[in-house]
């Protein structure tokens, strides 16, 4: 798993109880994982379709420095699925973890159409590069 995005918890982010306010760890793993899914299918329309149970093993405080991994678990016909993981940057404490967030390939008609990728790809500067 590749832990790309980094954020320093700050006191707008956190909750009535002082910690970090889940709502808002969601919101950024949803952003992260679809930036994700729209680089690997190469197509911007893409959309949450589902996420599985998600776990929040432990809380963050203001002035954590956190960690959010995505993994590719399933290339689909038209979706793909991805793991999620959320850890302390420094402590490598797990914070959150979500087994299948699932993203649908839309084409301009937002209909679900097939993506025709079977495994990741790293894009480099519009040099595509498998891991075969
Ligand atoms: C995404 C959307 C177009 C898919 O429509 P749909 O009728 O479910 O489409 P399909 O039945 O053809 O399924 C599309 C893919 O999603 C998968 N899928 C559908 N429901 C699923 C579910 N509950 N769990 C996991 N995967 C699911 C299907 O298996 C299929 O994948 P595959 O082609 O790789 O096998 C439609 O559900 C939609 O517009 N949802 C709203 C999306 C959105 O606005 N997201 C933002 C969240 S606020």
């Amino acid at each position: 798993m590749n832990f790309y995005t980094r954020k320093w918890i700050k006191p707008e982010d956190l909750n009535p109880n002082g910690s970090l306010f889940g709502g808002t760890l969601l919101r950024w793993i949803d952003e992260e994982a679809v930036i994700y899914a729209i680089v690997q299918l190469g197509n911007p329309h893409v959309v949450t379709k589902y996420i599985s149970e998600i776990n929040f093993v432990s809380s963050a405080k203001q002035g954590d420095i956190i960690e959010m991994g995505i993994e590719a678990v399933n290339f689909g016909r038209t979706s793909l699925t991805l793991r999620c993981e959320v850890r302390n940057k420094i402590t490598r404490k797990t914070i959150l973890s979500i087994e299948k967030l699932v993203f649908v390939n839309l084409d301009t008609d937002g209909n679900p159409t097939p993506h025709n990728k079977t495994e990741i790809t790293y894009a480099y500067m519009g040099i595509e590069k498998t891991n075969k």
